[in-house]
């Protein structure tokens, strides 16, 4: 019987990050290949494919074998017109765009520069995975920036570690790219959700800061300035170069990541050029700071 290939791979920065070679994600993978793509997965958080040809439903078929396949979240009413894209005919494809089909957005989130952020990290379950194919590119720019936030929550300090120790933290979204929320009002019609400061991965069982600039907001349990000053520290371990990967796209790149343990951003372009990718999500539970707190590890 013929054993699958092992998967090659090669990795892209001392921060996360490896590229896979030598598969075409179009192809029914062997269960093997997905175990050795998942366990790369856990080790490097970003894993990038070179030269893909892939439909949407392709995509949807290969990110479907890592779990079920995630939603857009639908916004409340007021917020609508800053994600609704008019070639989104899948609610499990989002188009981050900036392309225009008669004066509406084909899709959302497209403009400009974007502050680091864990893709609907302001929800109770969280996206696990994101997945993004390059459909559509400006000449230079629109690079997305990876930040390990393993090493993250490795490189605070004892003290700030022990003091956030079973705190949570306020993440809140407005729909917006690169501005905080206003939370000093009512927030019960903005989407937010309380989730702890560290989570521990529910695979790798690493420990890793669950915060970004985009839409965490508040530390709770400490004083306003307490939390800004807090806030600022720990955006900045995240934001760290030593701990970024920086993805210059190619067309055909295929970028699949995990929201656990990463943030994300995305650098500036010219708007007049257009810049199309196509996303995929797979959907996730509650987390947890501690391993032993996870439902599936508690004994009855
Ligand atoms: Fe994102």
């Amino acid at each position: 019987m013929d054993q699958p290939v092992k998967v090659q791979y090669k990795p892209l920065s001392s921060a996360c990050g490896v590229e896979i070679l030598g598969l075409d994600l179009r192809e029914n993978l062997p269960q093997q290949t997905i175990d050795e793509i998942r366990a790369l997965w856990n080790q490097y958080i970003v894993l990038v494919f070179r030269n893909q040809t892939i439909t949407e439903d392709e995509q949807l078929r290969f990110a479907g074998k890592f779990g079920d396949l995630g939603e857009r979240k639908a916004p409340p009413e007021e917020l609508k017109e800053r994600t609704t894209g008019v070639l989104q005919n899948d609610q499990r494809v989002m188009l981050v765009s900036n392309k225009m089909l008669e004066g509406k957005p084909v899709g959302s989130f497209g403009d400009g520069d974007m502050w680091y952020h864990i893709d609907s990290g302001y929800a109770k379950n969280p996206y696990t995975y994101t997945f993004l194919y390059g459909v559509e590119l400006p000449s230079e720019g629109g690079n997305t920036l990876f930040g390990n936030m393993y090493k993250a929550y490795d490189s605070l300090s004892q003290d700030l570690k022990d003091k956030l120790a079973g705190q949570k933290a306020l993440h809140i979204h407005q729909y917006e790219r690169r501005a905080r929320v206003d939370i000093s009002g009512d927030i019960s019609k903005i989407p937010h959700w309380f989730h702890p400061v560290f989570v521990t991965h529910p695979e790798s069982g690493r420990k890793s800061l669950f915060v970004d600039r985009l839409m965490t907001q508040r530390i709770e349990g400490v004083s306003h300035d307490e939390s800004e000053a807090i806030l600022e520290e720990l955006y900045a371990a995240g934001e760290n170069p030593e701990n970024v990967y920086e993805h210059e796209w190619e067309l055909g790149d295929f970028v699949m990541w995990d929201n656990r343990c990463a943030i994300h951003g995305r650098t500036w372009f010219d708007p007049q050029e257009p810049r199309l990718l196509r996303r995929c999500t797979i959907e996730g539970g509650p987390l947890y700071e501690e391993l032993s707190d996870y439902p599936q590890n508690q004994s009855a």
